[in-house]
């Protein structure tokens, strides 16, 4: 089985690209250049300068000993939340506006939802001198407020996005409004493993750097290079596409991937896309998508700006029809309680989406002996709002 993108852009029978015309010259054009780009050796050489003097990678791999020793098992934490700008978002954008300059591109756009990849983009765009465009639904504006003014002191307009549920669905069809209208001197850096074909297999690359680093960095501390789990939230699927990405092929490697339930799988208030979802075309590719019995799009729903999606990018919709990868579903509750635990045993204060991971340990049983690698994707600060809100601080 293979788990990698094909040449025609799917994974098994999700992915491909499926967009307005207007749009096809650009991301034809991207098609062809990425993995030639992508190869070069001044590519490579400044990318990873950047990754390492910019970003601060690699990023520790952390032997969480207290919380190993609550839940009974080898808990090690990838230390994403300590990237500069506070997440793995970073990454692909560090990746990607090296792509647009070589494409020739001047200006950038974005969608966020938690806000963390408007800050990466207008971070890499400060960096570069490139003029920068961030959409955003208008309820995550007010809910991320400390990202919305990070992205405007880095020099980004922020643009909010007013229709739907207001939140990173309707900031993505934005976005690909304004690239209809700007095809030529603009680049969209989309910022999860989603989109058309070759966007999520291009950034799943760039997030790739997250297992590769887990595997000499586990070779050090434990002498083997594959634990026996990974697990990661799902927005998108950017950071959980780059902490499996090494381990796909593995067999011994279980692949464990986190949904946000909401209020409740069932309850009308949700964003578990592969149990809510089915085959869709969202955002320019197919894949499983949270719709009406004629097609229209649910509205979804999450504590968490950054999982409130009702897709998932296609290899993770590959991963679950073939059973490659465990999904498990957490609500907001559990979340919110999982950052509070994280928080008071280990000193770490975890981004909301993270938080989802961490509370699979309350019902998901491992063996002592198991080695159990989380992708902690960012840190908690732009959160606080709602953990004081929530926990009456
Ligand atoms: C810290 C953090 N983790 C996870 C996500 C979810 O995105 P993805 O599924 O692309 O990793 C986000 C999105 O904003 C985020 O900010």
């Amino acid at each position: 089985m293979n788990y990698n993108v094909d040449e025609k852009g799917y994974y098994g029978e999700f992915g491909g690209a499926f967009i307005p015309e207007m749009l096809y010259p650009n991301v034809e054009n991207l098609r062809q250049q990425y993995l030639k780009i992508m190869a070069e050796p001044s590519f490579k050489k400044e990318f990873d300068q950047l990754l390492k003097d910019y970003v601060g990678r690699p990023s520790p791999l952390y032997f969480a000993k207290r919380l190993s020793e609550k839940y009974n098992t080898k808990v090690y934490l990838k230390r994403e939340d300590l990237n500069h700008t506070g997440a793995h978002k970073v990454n692909n954008t560090i990746g990607q506006i090296l792509m647009a300059k070589r494409l020739g591109k001047s200006r950038i756009i974005a969608e966020t939802g938690a806000g963390q990849h408007g800050v990466a983009t207008a971070t890499v765009c400060a960096l570069m001198g490139m003029e920068c465009i961030v959409y955003m639904g208008e309820i995550d504006i007010a809910r991320q407020a400390p990202n919305v003014a990070r992205m405007k002191m880095l020099g980004a307009k922020v643009r909010p996005a007013k229709s739907g549920s207001r939140t990173l669905k309707d900031a993505t069809n934005e976005a690909i409004r304004d690239w209809i209208n700007n095809p030529v001197d603009t680049h969209y850096i989309i910022g999860s493993a989603i989109g058309p074909h070759p966007y999520p297999d291009m950034v799943t690359r760039f997030q790739s750097i997250i297992s590769e680093e887990i595997k000499w960095q586990l070779k050090e501390k434990e002498g083997r290079e594959n634990p026996d789990y990974v697990v990661a939230c799902i927005g998108g699927g950017s950071n959980a596409a780059g902490t499996f990405y090494h381990f796909l092929h593995e067999k011994e490697v279980g692949i464990i991937a986190v949904e946000a339930a909401g209020l409740g799988v069932d309850s009308g208030e949700s964003a578990a896309t592969s149990v809510l979802g089915k085959m869709g075309i969202i955002h320019g590719c197919k894949t499983l998508l949270m719709q009406t019995t004629d097609g229209q799009i649910t509205e979804p729903y999450s504590i968490s700006a950054g999982l409130d999606y009702p897709g998932v990018g296609p290899m993770h919709a590959h991963l679950y029809k073939t059973g490659r990868a465990e999904f498990i579903a957490v609500t907001d509750d559990e979340a919110m309680q999982a950052g509070m635990v994280l928080s008071k045993l280990e000193g770490i204060i975890p981004a909301i989406e993270s938080s989802h991971a961490f509370a699979i340990l309350e019902t998901r049983k491992f063996q002592p002996e198991d080695v159990v690698v989380f992708n902690l994707s960012g840190r908690g600060d732009k959160d606080l709002d709602t953990y004081i809100k929530y926990f009456k601080l």
